[in-house]
């Protein structure tokens, strides 16, 4: 299972890679609005100071909702840096600009989605990763897990090749779960992945065997 973080946070994306675990980054508007990042020239020197600290791939979102201004973007920001994979939202025009891309051979992730309906359209279109957002599922009093079992027997029963990237991601068991049911990419915060790392027992054994270990040193 690969590991992407979720977040354009770049202490954050440093502290991840530093770990030797992450294998890539998505973002989406929200989470660069959150670093205050203004103006058009500053957000690709973002995108391209993300690629440039991580060896993996890096979604960055078109905000465009037309068709032909959703290619004249995603195309500038697959230009940016070979890492690019051009996040497109699961709507009508985000469906004509997927299979165009995948003709051309730029990368996709298509985001937003929420049914296997949205996950089957995706993978026909040629995306090659798909983003359901399962934490946003259970949020609702749905099931998000049950989404990402839902598209992994789907794909497996016609061979799609399009990666299951388990998105909105809130905490470590939803990456256990993620695993367990074949999902090919989790990304969320740094948090879960760290929380990963925590068992009692483990912090209790390395105790007992350090004290033990002053008895021979
Ligand atoms: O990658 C999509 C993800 O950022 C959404 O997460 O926590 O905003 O639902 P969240």
């Amino acid at each position: 299972m690969k590991f992407f973080i979720d977040t354009a946070n770049l202490n954050q994306i440093k502290e991840a890679a530093s770990l030797g675990v992450l294998d890539g980054v998505t973002t989406n508007p929200s989470l660069m609005a959150k670093e205050g990042i203004k103006g058009k020239d500053n957000i690709l020197k973002h995108y391209v100071d993300i690629c440039n600290l991580v060896d993996g791939d890096v979604s960055a979102e078109v905000l465009a909702t037309g068709f032909s201004e959703i290619i004249q973007e995603g195309e500038m920001l697959a230009s940016l840096h070979e890492n690019i994979v051009v996040k497109v939202p699961m709507i009508n025009n985000g469906l004509k600009a997927l299979r165009y891309f995948s003709e051309k051979g730029i990368r996709t992730n298509c985001t937003l989605v929420f049914s296997p309906g949205q996950a089957l359209l995706a993978a026909k279109a040629g995306a090659n990763y798909v983003s359901p957002f399962i934490g946003r599922i259970d949020d609702i009093s749905s099931d998000g897990l049950q989404l990402i079992a839902d598209i992994r027997l789907i794909y497996d029963n016609y061979g799609f090749e399009t990666e299951i990237l388990a998105a909105s991601i809130r905490h470590a068991m939803h990456i256990i779960e993620c695993a367990r049911l074949g999902a090919d990419v989790a990304t969320c915060p740094l948090q879960p992945i760290l929380d990963l790392l925590q068992h009692p027992l483990t912090d209790k054994g390395l105790e007992k065997f350090l004290a033990d270990s002053k008895k021979f040193i």
